[in-house]
């Protein structure tokens, strides 16, 4: 699909997460001298830095297939049998938000990753019995927000871990350059810095900027991405001078205002701003504690000094 042009194809492509790149491209050349499947690749990290643009990178770096699923969509053994008998030797399966998958269906994992055979159970009662299939040699890339989440025994079947950092200004501008190329729009340099800036580290975030900035320029201009027009559409958007955006700050001014900096639980924070605590603790709050604004503590979330000179609050001396 068009989205999916977007995407870079190669490690050569790739921007950014150089650690992680270097690492792959050595297992996966290794692999390939040996002619054998990659090791199972647990991708970790938060949301929107490209887990799923990797695994497809790995897949093609190997010259193989990605079969894509998630955990919440194999709810029981038969969904998970059915993806692993249609993978053919040497494909990458790519499983999202691998945290996810049901503790039983784990356990049908395990010996798939292992030793690449399935023990289903057929029938039940005292006629119930329990076949072995052999399943194609494949390599499990699963992704996930949080590796914490996940079972001791599954992450310890991964035998590549990946852990995704934040991007720097310098990486987005240069996501930021290489997309608005892919889309046929013209950006100055300093409108594609900004968007950079406010993209909170992350390549999903600076893009979907650019196409917004872009729809701006495309309306109120000549299309072309001008400075001026990428400020006055990123305010229009609400993404502030640190790219924090209209749920930032609920959150932020919630702690402030409701709870007199904090500390207070997440679930107490998310109930009184009308959010869910997943989607706090998975896609807002990581970047907030990366940047110092949030910190955790053992009686919960307290917002920093950071916070109040961002809004040009006065610091309560409470
Ligand atoms: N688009 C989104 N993420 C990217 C990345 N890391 N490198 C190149 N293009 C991207």
């Amino acid at each position: 699909s068009f989205e999916y042009s977007l995407r870079p194809q190669t490690i050569k492509q790739y921007i950014g997460q150089d650690k992680v790149k270097h690492n792959l491209e050595v297992f996966i050349e290794a692999a390939k001298m040996r002619q054998e499947t990659l090791d199972h690749v647990l991708l970790y990290g938060p949301p929107g830095l490209g887990k799923t643009t990797l695994a497809a990178v790995i897949a093609n770096e190997m010259g193989v297939n990605m079969r894509t699923t998630s955990g919440p969509a194999i709810e029981r053994p038969g969904d998970l049998a059915a993806v692993l008998t249609a993978l053919e030797p040497g494909d990458v399966l790519f499983i999202d938000e691998i945290h996810r998958l049901p503790r039983a269906i784990e356990e049908v994992l395990y010996p798939a990753m292992e030793d690449f055979c399935l023990d289903i159970v057929i029938g039940n009662g005292p006629s119930a019995r329990s076949v072995r299939l052999d399943l194609p040699p494949f390599t499990l890339v699963g992704a996930t927000t949080r590796a914490g989440a996940l079972s001791a025994p599954l992450r310890d079947r991964f035998g590549v871990l990946c852990r995704l950092e934040y991007y720097n200004e310098e990486q987005l501008n240069e996501i930021v350059q290489r997309t608005a190329a892919i889309l046929n729009t013209k950006i100055e340099a300093t409108a594609s810095e900004e968007l950079a800036r406010r993209s909170r580290g992350t390549p999903r975030i600076a893009n979907r900027l650019l196409r917004r900035v872009r729809d701006f320029a495309q309306v109120k201009g000549n299309g072309d991405i001008t400075t001026t027009l990428s400020r006055e559409a990123l305010e229009l958007l609400q993404v502030d001078k640190l790219g924090l955006d209209h749920i930032d700050h609920k959150l932020l001014k919630g702690i402030i205002e409701r709870f007199r900096g904090g500390p207070v639980g997440l679930d107490t924070i998310a109930a009184s701003i009308g959010e869910e605590s997943h989607t706090i603790e998975d896609v807002y709050e990581p970047y907030l504690l990366q940047i110092g604004f949030i910190q955790r503590t053992p009686r919960g979330r307290i917002v920093t000094h950071l916070v109040y000179d961002h809004f040009q609050l006065e610091v309560p001396d409470n």
